[in-house]
């Protein structure tokens, strides 16, 4: 699974989160491990609520934590906007302005060319999921939080407090990747460490935009 193209497993994601029946398999493949439960983005997950089963809820909190349901109000958000976008008459918004919102809001970590130094996933050749795939990841991020990019903590000996990606373990220092950069911390600076489920994308991202502004940055996202 983890080869297929992203496109090809969003796909059939969709499918597998269709139906409880269908739910009830792709749970058990992620918990017999056949499947990794960072393929499954905040989109999915927000279906396989959305199936409501009973049945499905201790594999859901047992495998995402309990953590994982969307409030009530930012569902609707996500509805109303979804809702704007579709009646927007799109050719009188500027693509351009929406490529530059991108640059402010999310570029820092959402690099579109391949880049390893990129703190969050590449988006590029995401833009087909649609803008229900975005708001649901911006209006959450803390709703499905990949392995790779869950967010560690460290404070040293002299008092800093550090945030970033985990990035090598080594013998003698430990390589943090913050906003600012790589910071290499030397072990017996390591007071503490934590391991924190809190995604490093930021909450209210869409709160400093107008609604016009919204409506280019989606724009600009779907055709990535
Ligand atoms: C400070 C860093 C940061 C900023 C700024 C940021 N993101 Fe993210 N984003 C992340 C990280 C890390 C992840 C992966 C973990 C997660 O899902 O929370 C992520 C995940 C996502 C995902 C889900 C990807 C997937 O795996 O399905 C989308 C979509 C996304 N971001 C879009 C955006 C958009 C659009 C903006 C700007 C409006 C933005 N992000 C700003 C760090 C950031």
């Amino acid at each position: 699974m983890p080869a297929w193209p992203v496109n090809d497993q969003q796909a059939a994601l969709e499918i597998l989160s269709a139906r409880s029946s269908y739910a009830r398999m792709l749970l058990d493949a992620i918990e017999g491990g056949q499947w990794q439960s960072d393929q499954v983005n905040a989109h999915i997950l927000r279906r396989l609520q959305a199936l409501n089963e009973i049945s499905l809820q201790p594999q859901l909190e047992r495998i995402w934590g309990t953590g994982s349901s969307m409030a009530p109000e930012k569902l609707e958000v996500i509805g109303s906007l979804e809702k704007r976008f579709a009646q927007a008459p799109l050719w009188a918004y500027d693509l351009e302005e929406g490529r530059k919102h991108f640059q402010l809001l999310c570029q820092s970590c959402h690099g579109l060319e391949d880049d390893n130094l990129a703190l969050g996933p590449r988006l590029s050749g995401s833009g087909s999921l649609g803008v229900g795939y975005f708001l649901e990841a911006i209006m959450d991020p803390n709703a499905v939080v990949g392995r790779q990019y869950q967010m560690t903590q460290l404070v040293t000996q002299d008092g800093k407090h550090l945030t970033g990606l985990l990035k090598e373990k080594g013998e003698t220092a430990w390589v943090l990747q913050t906003i600012e950069g790589m910071v290499k911390v030397p072990l017996d600076q390591i007071l503490s460490q934590e391991t924190s489920s809190q995604s490093l994308m930021p909450v209210g991202l869409l709160d400093g935009l107008d609604d016009r502004e919204k409506i280019e940055l989606l724009k600009f996202l779907v055709s990535l």
